[in-house]
């Protein structure tokens, strides 16, 4: 049985999200209210990540897929973005065990071509060791940007048409979602972004089509498990119709 079979868990009344997508803002911000620099603004960040998947397990959510570094972050100072790479390197070399035997199963979207081998080394390794787990699956989006995935999809559509495989006409919106980065996934139901900012900065432009958008005046830094649950509350009163007139739970 596939994730996407899989109903969304309930909890007392109300339904818990199955997929809760977060674009992780605001790091820069949080750092310069303290006049500290941005770089403890991202360390900080790695603390509420912490946070956020511990309480995202406890609450039943079964997918988390959080925006780390997007394809347009490469435009950053080199300074900016060497903070963050030693950012991921550590957090994978840190927490990997740790997530591991609390049964989390990490996955990575995004370009790998073109990283840093020892990047993209770890990414593999991350992927391999946790792939048996099913607790609570963590979809790190990494050098990641939607039109991006999209026109990766597309340019293996075409090859599949070009060598004969598949015909124009077999293209339908489901053959799309299946040369998607993670196609085996269910949409996400929720899309948390901090920091007010409100727009999705190219992040799963095709999954989103019917979620929930939640924009928190909070800076990531500060995001925790009373942030977590306040977002699922807004979620909860949202009426989710998929162009229909009844609302339905869940994609
Ligand atoms: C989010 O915080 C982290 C990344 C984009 C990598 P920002 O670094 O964007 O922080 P702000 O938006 O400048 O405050
Ligand atoms: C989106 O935040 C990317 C991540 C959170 C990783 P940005 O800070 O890069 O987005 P913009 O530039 O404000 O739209
Ligand atoms: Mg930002």
């Amino acid at each position: 049985m596939s994730e996407a079979d899989n109903p969304p868990a309930a909890s007392g009344t109300f339904t818990v999200p199955r997929h809760v997508a977060i674009i992780m803002d605001g790091n820069g911000r949080w750092a310069a209210a303290r006049g500290l620099p941005r770089a403890e603004g991202h360390r900080r960040g790695v603390e509420a990540l912490r946070r956020t998947i511990r309480a995202a397990g406890e609450i039943g959510i079964k997918i988390v897929t959080i925006f780390s570094f997007s394809a347009e972050n490469w435009s950053r100072p080199a300074s900016e973005i060497g903070e963050l790479m030693g950012l991921l390197r550590r957090f994978i070399r840190n927490d990997l065990a740790e997530l591991h035997k609390s049964g989390v199963r990490v996955r990575i979207i995004g370009e790998r071509e073109g990283l840093d081998p020892d990047i993209a080394r770890l990414l593999v390794e991350a992927e391999e060791l946790t792939k048996d787990n099913d607790n609570l699956t963590l979809v790190v989006a990494f050098n990641y940007g939607a039109r991006q995935e999209i026109a990766r999809a597309a340019r293996r559509i075409a090859a599949e048409v070009a060598e004969g495989r598949m015909k124009p006409s077999d293209v339908a919106l489901e053959t799309v979602a299946r040369f998607l980065d993670a196609p085996d996934l269910p949409d996400p139901d929720l899309i948390i972004r901090t920091s007010g900012e409100q727009r999705l900065s190219n992040f799963l432009l095709w999954q989103s089509a019917y979620s929930e958008l939640v924009f928190l005046p909070t800076y990531w830094p500060d995001f925790d498990r009373a942030a977590l649950e306040g977002a699922i509350r807004e979620y909860q009163q949202r009426e989710r119709r998929f162009g229909g007139l009844v609302a339905k739970t869940g994609s």
